[in-house]
């Protein structure tokens, strides 16, 4: 009675780590379409925002519009973004999902963050504007990048650089030494929020001294 209770046991172990490495191994071709797919849906989203470039005249017809894209960008990752974090999937800890839903789930916050990822390199006023004034985009716009950082398995090279940089330009980490924002005009060494502070430091600094002086001269 043990020994057949044990042949069932490891019965059904068997099976069910086969079971599993058909799940896996299922995961992981999944996993490389995806890829390929994500990788092709990048080049047509590049493709659609420089002919978006090059349509757009004008700084207030761009601004109008660019603000109307991200009102649909942040809509979707934010509604993704609940979802996701309802649904069994962890990032960084699940395998690739075989789940449809949470495919699209993921494609709607990996290619929207890698799209407003492109309007903040390409026009980084506009895109600094919009985030001061929507704060929770802000805020959701770092969830969504860390987001992607965790997913970096599914992201072709260009796309990491894309989000490093994109990071680096709204001074989310530290921009490195020979950091240049590619599509800025002007390719001189940029001013960074260190430099900023420091410089604020100082006038502060100068204001001090100001009255300071003064009450002296009144004595
Ligand atoms: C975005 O939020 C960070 C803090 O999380 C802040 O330092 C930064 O100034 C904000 N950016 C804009 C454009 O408001």
């Amino acid at each position: 009675m043990i020994i057949h209770g044990f042949f069932v046991l490891a019965l059904v172990c068997s099976i069910s780590l086969a079971l599993q490495d058909d799940i896996s191994s299922e995961s992981k071709k999944a996993e490389q379409l995806y890829i390929k797919l994500f990788k092709r849906q990048r080049a047509e989203q590049l493709d659609a925002i420089k002919n978006f470039q090059k349509v757009s005249n004008g700084k207030n017809e761009r601004k109008s519009m660019l603000q109307l894209m991200s009102e649909k960008i942040f809509q979707v990752i934010q509604k993704s973004r609940a979802s996701i974090e309802s649904s069994p999937f962890i990032p960084g800890i699940s395998e690739f999902p075989l789940d449809r839903d949470i495919q699209d789930l993921l494609s709607n916050i990996l290619e929207n963050t890698a799209l407003f990822s492109e309007i903040v390199l390409r026009f980084p006023d506009i895109a600094a504007s919009l985030l001061k004034s929507n704060n929770e985009w802000n805020i959701t716009l770092q969830w969504s990048i860390a987001f992607c950082n965790q997913m970096k398995y599914l992201l072709d090279s260009s796309t990491i650089k894309l989000l490093s940089l994109a990071s680096q330009e709204l001074n989310y980490i530290p921009r490195d030494p020979d950091f240049l924002n590619p599509y800025r005009k002007d390719k001189k060494p940029q001013v960074t929020l260190g430099d900023l502070k420091s410089i604020k430091k100082k006038k502060k600094k100068i204001i001090k001294k100001g009255p300071r002086l003064s009450t002296h001269v009144e004595l």
